[in-house]
């Protein structure tokens, strides 16, 4: 039995939704691209501005010294959160997206927002195909410019940040490619896909620097206390970066949490 398996009753709490389907992604940023030629407004920010600048900040703040390192954000939408990292610094950033919409709608903002194109690195690769950490430790190892390669021996990342793409990944329904319409998905809801929760897990931990790597993880479905059940025999716990809180029925809870994990070495 795997551990997602030892632990679906507590983590069986979503239903299967659009959210964790490729079809609603593709529609979603083929519309976004269309705002941004209209108005130049790159659009979404995932769970708001000021959860992505603490993101930022502690970014800067922890790793000052390591800004040239590389960085991947996994399901990266519309870069929005590379741009930022961008400003504050870093110069070696990779975005992934498995929608060749959100990754045309990232380039197309690139040209507008970055002055050496060197520095950011758009390409579609989805997280859950097997092949997914060769094709993007080998994407790395191409696209690192003389000055990096000689500073990097490996070519696995130093960061990997995750903002909302788990998230969208854990209402993911099983047989996908099979639902044709909405009343599909709402006969098939219970039929979450957790082995997808796995793969993803596999892929961070296949992608990461062993010694130094870092993957920073934020969702709004998950609580700091769950994401490290999930992550466990891939990662452990190293830090969190705060976000605010709300107070209701003398209950504190947190809307997202952004958790920092180191990969276990497994094997
Ligand atoms: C909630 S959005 C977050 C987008 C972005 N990280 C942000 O903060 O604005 C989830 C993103 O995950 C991407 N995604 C979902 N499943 C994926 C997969 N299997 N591989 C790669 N990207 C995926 C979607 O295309 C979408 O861009």
């Amino acid at each position: 039995m795997d551990s997602n398996e030892s632990n679906k009753d507590d983590l069986d709490q979503f239903d299967a939704s659009v959210l964790g389907t490729k079809k609603y992604w593709d529609e979603f940023y083929d519309q976004e691209i269309d705002n941004y030629e209209d108005s130049k407004d790159p659009g979404e920010i995932w769970f708001g501005d000021m959860v992505e600048s603490s993101v930022v900040k502690w970014m800067e703040k922890t790793f000052r010294e390591r800004i040239e390192e590389p960085l991947i954000d996994i399901g990266c939408g519309n870069g929005h959160l590379l741009f930022e990292l961008y400003e504050s610094g870093f110069r070696n950033l990779i975005g992934t997206d498995y929608s060749e919409c959100a990754i045309n709608l990232a380039k197309k903002i690139s040209v507008d927002q970055v002055s050496n194109p060197d520095d950011i690195n758009f390409v579609a690769s989805d997280v859950l195909d097997p092949a997914c950490s060769d094709f993007l430790c080998s994407f790395l190892e191409k696209k690192q410019s003389p000055v990096f390669k000689e500073s990097i021996k490996c070519h696995k990342y130093s960061f990997v940040l995750d903002k909302g793409t788990f998230d969208a990944i854990s209402l993911k329904p099983k047989g996908e490619e099979s639902l044709t319409n909405s009343s599909d998905l709402e006969e098939r809801k219970k039929d979450i896909d957790y082995e997808a929760r796995s793969k993803y897990a596999q892929t961070i931990h296949a992608l990461l620097n062993s010694e130094k790597g870092v993957f920073v993880i934020t969702s709004c479905n998950w609580t700091e206390n769950e994401l490290v059940d999930i992550f466990l025999p891939w990662f452990e716990k190293i830090g969190i970066i705060g976000h605010k809180t709300f107070t209701f029925g003398g209950v504190t809870g947190q809307v997202v949490s952004t958790v920092v994990f180191r990969p276990v070495n497994k094997c």
